[in-house]
């Protein structure tokens, strides 16, 4: 019975390690872009889907990180050479980092550290511990906090958004909009939307300013399938799950969106990493929060979603270089935030519009959110990767986390201010009285 047991474990860890991606002999190359000409050079070469481009700046001088597989890496070089781009090798051989990483992620016990009813921010937590924990969130500030599903992702995971207000019981206030995880590789995303949680609701103390006026709706993995996906089986996958074709599976969330899709920067190939979908909205996950943001119109101020990586707070437009009427507020805020983690940690974020500032790129959550749902704040933020593009050291998790909490807390203060919600408009006006010369007069604040 044992020996059985031991045989059948034997082959699952096997067959589980069979399935996964290996990435052996990947390199990662770095290296900048510093005239015109080289940019152009660089712009071709991420037309080709055989590299990977996990970042790609249109501003000179910011790096460029590319993963390139075995078979591809000469003729890579040599373009780079021939183009006079020097480059540096940041990672020879991605396939024994993304190891390391599996084996350190899996080995603590999932909550280590955490007290029950908490999570801890050792490891990249795993879907079914996200759920459990918002869920027990509800039960235990069951006054405060609500977790409810949006949709079912195509694998049939419950898309778990977590209402947090404070309590009083008042209906309308205005909102703050949250995601994380529509892309699936970015760990360090939805690991920083658990943290903004905790800190609404175990933290409730501290942060309970930030939900006076206004509530807050996180929805902290968006793309649960794509997800478990690249813990189980291929670690840089970042689409949904769906299939497409025979061969390929999965279409970008982030081009899925009905505002000018597919008109720039998605593309119409199904194997590709940024595919743009069969259809606008092609995808249940892009569907579910479609339907609460319209749910929320009126009601929501701030989208805020986050990515990884590059230091980057972005808004609208990705579709064209053109800038949206608002485009002054939105930068105030974004800038706010760069400026609060600035003093906090010294990191430095970049702030401007997507297409400006890294590429056009059609279909996203932020230009819908603004465009189509009306939410007047949207901002892309793209966390840190502490030198190692997707994947931050375990032991930089929560610094990373906190750090992301510092900029948000400053947005969302600046949205609170600037968008005064409803029940603050109608609270009695106070009358104060300022002496002009011997008379009293009377004036409203
Ligand atoms: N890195 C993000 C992406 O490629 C940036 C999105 C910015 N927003 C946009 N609408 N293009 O999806
Ligand atoms: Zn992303």
């Amino acid at each position: 019975m044992f020996l059985t047991l031991v045989v059948i474990a034997a082959f699952c860890v096997t067959n589980a390690l069979a399935n996964f991606t290996s990435y052996e002999g990947y390199k990662i190359y770095e290296f900048k872009a510093e005239n015109t000409t080289q940019q152009e050079t660089l712009e071709i070469l991420a037309q080709n889907d055989a590299y990977d481009f996990f970042t790609r700046p249109r501003i000179f001088g910011l790096p460029i990180r590319v993963l390139v597989a075995p078979a591809d890496q000469l003729q890579f070089q040599q373009t780079l050479e021939a183009a006079k781009i020097a480059y540096t090798i940041v990672n020879e051989n991605f396939g024994q980092s993304v190891e390391v990483e599996r084996k350190l992620n899996s080995m603590y016990p999932k909550q280590r550290n955490a007290a029950p009813g908490s999570i801890s921010f050792d490891v990249y937590q795993r879907y079914d511990v996200i759920a459990a924990y918002m869920e027990e969130l509800a039960k235990r500030y069951s006054s405060r906090v609500k977790v409810t599903s949006i949709g079912d992702s195509y694998e049939g995971r419950q898309l778990h958004a977590i209402t947090i207000t404070n309590g009083d019981g008042a209906a309308n206030k205005n909102v703050i909009l949250m995601d994380a995880g529509i892309h699936a590789r970015e760990w360090i995303a939805p690991a920083a939307a658990l943290y903004v949680i905790q800190q609404l609701v175990e933290n409730y103390k501290q942060n309970s300013r930030l939900l006076t006026s206004y509530d807050w709706i996180i929805v902290p993995l968006l793309n649960p399938d794509g997800y478990e996906y690249s813990h189980t089986h291929e670690r840089l996958w970042r689409k949904t799950r769906k299939p497409v074709t025979i061969i390929c599976a999965g279409t970008d969330g982030n081009r899925n969106f009905d505002i000018h899709w597919g008109k720039v920067g998605a593309s119409h190939t199904a194997c590709a990493d940024t595919f743009r979908g069969q259809t606008a909205f092609s995808e249940p996950e892009t569907q579910a929060l479609r339907d609460l943001m319209h749910s929320l119109t009126g009601r929501a101020k701030f989208y805020l979603t986050l990515h990884s990586y590059g230091n980057y707070l972005l808004y609208p437009w990705g579709y064209t270089s053109a800038l949206p009427k608002n485009w002054r507020d939105i930068d105030d805020i974004a800038r706010a935030g760069a400026a609060a983690i600035k003093t906090a940690t010294g990191t430095e974020y970049t702030v401007g519009s997507s297409t400006n500032v890294l590429y056009a790129a059609a279909g996203g959550s932020d230009d819908y959110a603004l465009g189509k749902a009306q939410i007047p704040i949207s901002i892309t933020m793209e966390l840190p990767s502490a030198g190692q593009q997707f994947d931050p050291p375990l032991s930089k998790i929560e610094e990373l986390a906190s750090e992301t909490w510092i900029g948000i807390k400053a947005m969302a203060e600046n949205v609170i201010e600037k968008y005064k919600s409803a029940i603050e408009r109608k609270k009695p006006r106070k009358l104060r009285f300022k002496n002009v010369g011997d008379t009293q007069t009377c004036i409203y604040s």
